[in-house]
């Protein structure tokens, strides 16, 4: 009854002000009588009578511009129809009923950007926003002459009927609302079908789907009934059934069916229940596994062009092959591009530089469609399939299957990766680190540009160049004899390192005394001393127990390696000792202790200073994987190694014992029994191949550990089974970031980030190796340079 009056009162009220509503005063449907919004104002919005649904101006992410939307008021982002998809409103814009009877949306210049009905039309008097999401704009009888159930976007609702001709169609991606290239069409033939759409001409556009029913005199509609089914209903009859499964009660459940922007038709629901870990889930695809669905002759396929589609979780997700950014930051299915550019085809470009270039290797993916070359026969195996592609300055991917090589340009289309797909693909992209060129530091790139740009400058006289060849020739044939001569010419190698005596070294930590300990590794002691020579300098000197007696070459390999290493990020190697059994190694001495200590510590680093930290240990792990002239892979990345300086600069300690370390580590690995996964990644506990993306692994649960200052080990044991990184995945899904950082102030106004860095490291603790990020676009990632998207769920048991 109340709520009667006030209708009644706030009509009359309005009445006085808005001459054009005059008769039909008890109209049951209207419910908005007061046609204007504008984004300035407060109270932009008209909410349906249950509050369910909401139309106003929506304002996606990333954009300072609005849509016009119809949203689900208590589910976050999840708009389900909008006017001006193409053509946003800035600030500043209003919505007003005009004197004719028309919605309009004006931008702050007044122009129009939007208006609904069409002109012709009988004017509107009054609108309502119904409980199921259908806004209506109705005449002064009250009867609808416009409603938004008849001009969908790209979802529908329960108790929507299209009926022919309609057309949904996607976004362009989550983010940009603009019209993508799927649509699903309910046509006049009374077939409902999905097409890939050849924009703007549809000319080559091509269907994927189609329910097939089709009829001569068909007046077909297609029904989501308010069950939560779906089905192409011919009269009365169901003639198609889409929905298969039963998708939950509406009393249980919201509903919605939308095209999405990977070209899935999918149903969804979403639970009422308070529980916690709320979210859409889909009940049903169409079609199922869309990567491997079709090959668009012309287009780019689901994914744009050089990318690559991929089931992860049952969901498409776009991908970059290694080396490849996306070319929109918040489109990933709109392509890729390479981030290098190969030696050109250039008489000069390629012959010479070939050598320069190397490839990546994936299993189960493939670009079908692309080649313009094929090469089979028994002698064609994985090395002669990239023996082919190397030798052809026009390949830019070779893929191999049996006894076959295709080879493929630029751009290329239709990716896909999955078991079912029965090739590898060899993507060619430039060596890093380029074995011709040996170098003390890390700069093999700048070497050979520079010899490049050398042969570039004298390119002009043939002659010049034979010479030019004949020079480097005969320098890499050098370069290389020294290489292979290295290890015996004399343990004082080329890298900046020394060999110390036993004696001097036993004199420097005082005869290794107890009380020179600084810790204790897994491969042995670690004593603080002066060198007599140098007694204004610390140092570290490490004693290896469990050196297997691999002999003279492997330990001075190792030293070499690590000799080799130049970056702020990594504890700095000096020296190290080779005397009958004894086997020590001699580092810069790190004076504020480990990370370990200050995170789990009592004064915590605040929350700037362990971003910086977490910045720098992934810049030396990048280093270390990608920049050094031999990859090296740490094995062992873990608080309790990375040691903090005077100013609180992250050092990685410990690497390059990698071969030392493999044994040991699958040791320790494989008879964890409790099961406390800690930083090691799950191959370890598997037979599987050891690479660099373990470490990608420990740095995520070391990163987790940076973000909330607690050890995963310590939690491991309390008394919750829970496991540290199930916790966060935990309150990740809820939203509920600030509890990672309870009583850290600084964190939690810094929520943006804090999501940021969460969202990287839940990528880096992905079970499967391959959905690791490289430690390089973790960088990128930390420094915001890279947009991070939504991680999925870790594993489906993360913790076994
Ligand atoms: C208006 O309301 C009546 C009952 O309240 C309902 O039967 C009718 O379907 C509504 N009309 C529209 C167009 O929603
Ligand atoms: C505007 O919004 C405020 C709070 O958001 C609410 O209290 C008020 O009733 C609203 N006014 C109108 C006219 O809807
Ligand atoms: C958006 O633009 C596309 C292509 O320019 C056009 O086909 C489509 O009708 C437009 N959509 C709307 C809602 O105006
Ligand atoms: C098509 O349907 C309409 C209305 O349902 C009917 O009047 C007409 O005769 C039908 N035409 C044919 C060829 O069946
Ligand atoms: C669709 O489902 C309904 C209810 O489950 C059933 O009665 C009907 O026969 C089905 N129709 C078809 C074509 O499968
Ligand atoms: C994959 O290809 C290889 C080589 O052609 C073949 O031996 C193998 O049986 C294939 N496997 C599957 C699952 O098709």
């Amino acid at each position: 009854m109340a709520s009667l009056c006030s209708h009644l009162l706030s009509f009359l009220l309005l009445q006085l002000f808005l001459p054009f509503l005059s008769a039909s005063v008890f109209a049951n449907n209207c419910t908005i009588y007061r046609l204007s919004l504008s984004l300035d104002q407060q109270n932009s919005s008209w909410v349906s009578p249950s509050g369910e649904f909401t139309f106003g101006f929506f304002k996606p992410h990333n954009k300072n511009q609005f849509l016009l939307a119809i949203w689900f008021t208590k589910i976050p982002d999840t708009v389900v129809w909008s006017a001006n998809d193409n053509n946003t409103a800035p600030t500043g814009s209003t919505v007003k009923l005009t004197d004719d009877g028309r919605l309009a949306l004006y931008d702050p210049n007044g122009e129009s950007l939007w208006e609904r009905p069409a002109k012709g039309a009988k004017p509107a008097i009054c609108a309502a926003m119904n409980d199921n999401g259908n806004f209506m704009l109705l005449d002064e009888n009250h009867e609808p002459i416009w409603q938004t159930f008849q001009e969908p976007t790209d979802t529908i609702l329960p108790g929507q009927m299209l009926e022919i001709p309609s057309t949904l169609t996607t976004r362009r991606s989550e983010e940009d609302y603009n019209d993508g290239r799927f649509q699903l069409r309910l046509q006049l033939d009374g077939n409902l079908v999905l097409y890939y759409v050849a924009y703007p001409t549809e000319v080559h556009s091509m269907a994927y789907w189609a329910t097939m029913s089709i009829k001569d005199n068909a007046s077909s509609k297609l029904v989501f009934d308010e069950k939560g089914y779906m089905y192409v209903q011919e009269g009365t009859k169901r003639i198609y059934n889409l929905t298969k499964t039963d998708a939950g009660s509406p009393q249980d459940f919201y509903h919605m069916a939308r095209i999405d922007s990977y070209g899935v038709f999918a149903q969804y629901h979403y639970p009422k229940s308070n529980r916690c870990d709320k979210r859409w889930s889909v009940v049903q695809r169409i079609p199922e596994n869309i990567c491997n669905r079709f090959d668009t002759l012309l287009g780019s396929g689901i994914c744009g062009y050089n990318s690559y589609c991929m089931e992860i979780n049952e969901e498409p997700k776009c991908l970059c092959p290694d080396d490849y950014t996306y070319v929109k930051q918040y489109a990933p299915n709109e392509g890729c591009r390479p981030n290098f550019e190969l030696p050109s085809c250039q008489p000069d470009g390629w012959d010479t530089n070939r050598e320069l270039v190397d490839f990546h290797e994936y299993k189960n993916l493939d670009w079908p469609l692309t080649d313009y070359e094929l090469q089979t026969g028994s002698f064609v195996d994985l090395d002669t399939c990239k023996q082919l592609c190397l030798d052809d300055c026009f390949c830019v991917v070779a893929i191999h299957n049996g006894n076959s090589c295709w080879k493929k340009r630029y751009p290329l289309s239709n990716g896909r990766r999955s078991e079912s797909v029965n090739r590898t693909a060899l993507v060619k992209v430039p060596k890093k680190n380029s074995e011709l060129y040996p170098k003390k530091s890390c700069d093999a790139n700048n070497k050979s540009t520079l010899i490049l740009v050398i042969s570039i400058l004298l390119g002009s006289s043939v002659f010049v160049n034979i010479l030019l060849i004949l020079v480097i020739s005969l320098a890499i044939f050098l370069y290389k004899k020294k290489l292979l001569n290295f290890s015996s010419v004399s343990s004082a190698s080329a890298a900046n390192v020394r060999s110390y005596t036993y004696k001097e070294l036993e004199e420097a930590t005082g005869g290794f005394k107890q009380s020179q300990i600084l810790g204790r590794g897994a491969f042995g002691t670690v004593y603080k001393g002066v060198l007599p020579s140098d007694p204004r300098r610390f140092i570290a000197v490490k004693r290896l127990d469990k050196v297997e007696q691999e002999g003279e070459k492997e330990f001075k390999t190792e030293v070499n390696v690590i000799g080799q290493t130049h970056h702020k990020n990594l504890v700095r190697l000096l020296g190290f000792c080779e005397e009958g059994e004894h086997r020590l190694l001699v580092y810069e001495y790190v004076s504020n202790g480990s990370l370990a200590s200050s995170l789990f510590g009592i004064t915590r680093p605040d929350w700037n200073r362990r971003v910086q930290i977490a910045l720098g240990i992934a810049r030396g792990l990048m280093y270390l994987h990608e920049e050094c002239s031999t990859q090296i892979i740490h094995c062992d990345i873990k608080p309790q190694n990375i040691l903090l300086d005077e100013f609180s600069t992250p050092r990685i300690s410990d690497f390059g014992l990698a071969k030392l370390l493999l044994a040991e580590q699958s040791r320790v690995a494989r008879t964890n029994i409790r099961g406390t996964i800690g930083y090691f990644a799950p191959e370890w506990f598997r037979k599987a191949s050891i690479t660099v993306k373990v470490d990608v692994y420990s740095f995520g649960v070391v990163l987790l550990e940076i973000i909330c200052c607690k050890s995963s080990v310590v939690f491991g044991m309390g008394d919750q089974e829970e496991a540290l990184v199930d916790w966060i995945y935990d309150c990740y899904c809820k939203k509920k970031l600030s509890e990672l950082v309870e009583n850290d102030e600084e964190a939690r106004n810094d929520m943006k980030r804090l999501e940021r860095l969460v969202m990287v490291a839940i990528w880096c603790i992905q079970e499967d190796p391959s959905f690791r990020p490289s430690m390089k676009k973790v960088t990128q990632m930390l420094e915001g340079v890279t947009p991070v998207s939504v991680p999925p769920r870790p594993s489906s048991y993360s913790s076994t």
